[in-house]
């Protein structure tokens, strides 16, 4: 997609600011809400879901991916990330690999509570993610 409109913008914000009050996150109270636009033009919402055993948890943007692709989406267009931070909310490695997985240079918009926002390509913060096979096919390639 050429570009993201401001309103598609608003509207990734709105959906994680709605799901990071959702954030299961009682060990390190960092609460995080994020949104995954698909094809389709819906949104899919997700939050951190920790776990007592810390690496059993998974990230906002994780949970928006599988609820989109479990629901049958899987060309996504766009996800945002949003916390309570000093900067915008940079998606983690292991995030932008699975986002990689369904779109390599799909537009991630991060933010926080006080109104910095940051649009970027995936490709610019994950410009190699690891893949099985070079020709891997994967939704809106070859
Ligand atoms: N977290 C996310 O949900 N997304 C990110 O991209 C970075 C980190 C969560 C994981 C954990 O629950 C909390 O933030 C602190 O690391």
């Amino acid at each position: 997609m050429e570009t993201l409109t401001q309103q598609q913008i608003d509207a990734l914000l709105e959906t994680a600011k709605v799901y990071r009050l959702r954030a299961y996150a009682p060990y390190s109270g960092f609460k995080v809400g994020a949104a995954v636009l698909t094809a389709s033009g819906r949104l899919y919402g997700g939050c951190n879901v920790e776990n007592a055993s810390h690496p059993a948890g998974r990230c906002a943007e994780q949970t928006a991916v599988q609820k989109a692709v479990s629901e049958g989406e899987t060309e996504l267009l766009a996800v945002a990330a949003l916390a309570d931070g000093t900067g915008v909310c940079l998606p983690c490695g292991v995030c932008r690999q699975v986002l990689g997985e369904f779109n390599p240079d799909m537009w991630v918009v991060m933010a926080n509570l006080s109104g910095a926002v940051e649009v970027v390509r995936l490709s610019e913060l994950m410009p190699r993610p690891f893949r099985m096979r070079q020709d891997a096919n994967r939704p809106g390639e070859g």
